[in-house]
């Protein structure tokens, strides 16, 4: 198979970041002339930790919303909520009796997540990575654009691909390969820069949204947290400084430009004078998309008819492949 499909999933548990924006969201929208796309707001992952019922859907819209403001056509690509397609949780159960729970056990995230209270988790928490799999191998998707941490669940889903193809001598699933782009496949928290950037810190000081306004970027970024020397001269220099590097990392991303230059442009310069140069590269990328989803979320059936054209089509394609995937198995002639 040669066509080139994207498939890629993003949950509607909090606001959109810079590290979603530039780790994947930017990538949807720069590959999509390429590849058939196909993007999902994954509910039903959003669900594995606790949601509010009356902020759910809302959330899904705002994630709709700040995909169309960042450039995504959706004429072109398919966009739709997870939960209004029911082949995915079809597939994530078949997956079940395919992957091992000593697969499952090496996930890194769900130690992550669970924290110290594993057995006080959902299910759904251990499980997540089956499903993340089922959503990208109904589509048969070639290349699955994410940030860094979600490597790991790609591989599963490799591994529980090739396991299924083998156990039924079929090629009915395509091995997926993750799209990663370098410089800002994992953004750091603005406060602990040995920490990812992420919508659950408890510091709002540790993110810039993409519906910030130019004011509180300005405070976020003189607030986030550097060392007290001045700006490096060199990338190895800038490598044992995980604070300013991620910072660099920012300011790479959004302005396109490499490390090296960034770094000779600034060397020996006060933090303060990178800092507002930064600030100004960031407004440029967040200031138009802010504006565009605030307009776009007061048209509320326009996004929700989106949505509604957007599963229709998913399902098709979906369809189908249970449809195959129940031959295959011996369910259905
Ligand atoms: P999530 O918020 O977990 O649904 O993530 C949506 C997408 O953003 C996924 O592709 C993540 O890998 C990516 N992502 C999340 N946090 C970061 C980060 N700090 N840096 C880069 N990419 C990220
Ligand atoms: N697990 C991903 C995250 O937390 C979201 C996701 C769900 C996803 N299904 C996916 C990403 C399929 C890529 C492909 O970021």
């Amino acid at each position: 198979m040669s066509n080139k499909i994207i498939f890629s999933g993003v949950q509607p548990t909090g606001e959109i970041h810079i590290g979603n924006y530039l780790g994947a969201i930017s990538q949807f929208v720069s590959n999509q002339d390429e590849y058939k796309s196909i993007f999902s707001i994954v509910d039903l992952h959003a669900i594995t930790i606790p949601q509010n019922p009356k902020e759910l859907l809302n959330r899904t819209r705002q994630v709709l919303a700040i995909f169309l403001a960042s450039g995504i056509d959706p004429t072109k690509n398919i966009i739709f909520n997870q939960s209004q397609v029911a082949e995915h949780t079809q597939l994530a159960w078949i997956l079940n009796c395919t992957a091992r729970v000593g697969w499952l056990n090496r996930m890194t995230q769900f130690k992550d997540k669970a924290g110290k209270n594993k057995e006080n988790a959902s299910i759904g928490l251990y499980t997540y990575p089956i499903l993340m799999a089922a959503d990208i191998l109904l589509y048969s998707a070639s290349h699955v654009p994410v940030g860094d941490d979600q490597k790991q669940h790609l591989e599963l889903a490799r591994d529980i691909a090739h396991k299924f193809n083998t156990d039924y001598d079929t090629d009915i699933f395509r091995l997926p390969e993750p799209l990663l782009n370098k410089s800002s496949t994992r953004i750091m928290s603005l406060r602990d820069g040995s920490k990812k950037m992420s919508k659950s810190d408890i510091s709002e000081y540790s993110r810039i949204l993409m519906t910030d306004s130019n004011d509180e970027i300005t405070i976020k970024i003189k607030k986030a947290k550097t060392d007290s020397m001045n700006m490096p001269s060199s990338s190895e220099e800038a490598g044992n400084r995980p604070e300013i590097e991620n910072l660099l990392n920012i300011y790479c991303a959004c302005s396109g430009e490499s490390k090296d230059i960034i770094i000779s442009d600034f060397s020996g310069k006060e933090i303060s004078s990178f800092k507002n140069e930064l600030t100004k590269v960031i407004i440029s990328i967040v200031e138009p998309i802010a504006i565009k989803t605030k307009e776009l979320l007061n048209d509320q059936d326009y996004l929700d008819n989106i949505l509604k054209k957007g599963s229709d089509n998913a399902r098709q394609i979906a369809k189908q492949k249970i449809k195959d995937l129940y031959k295959i198995i011996g369910m259905s002639e």
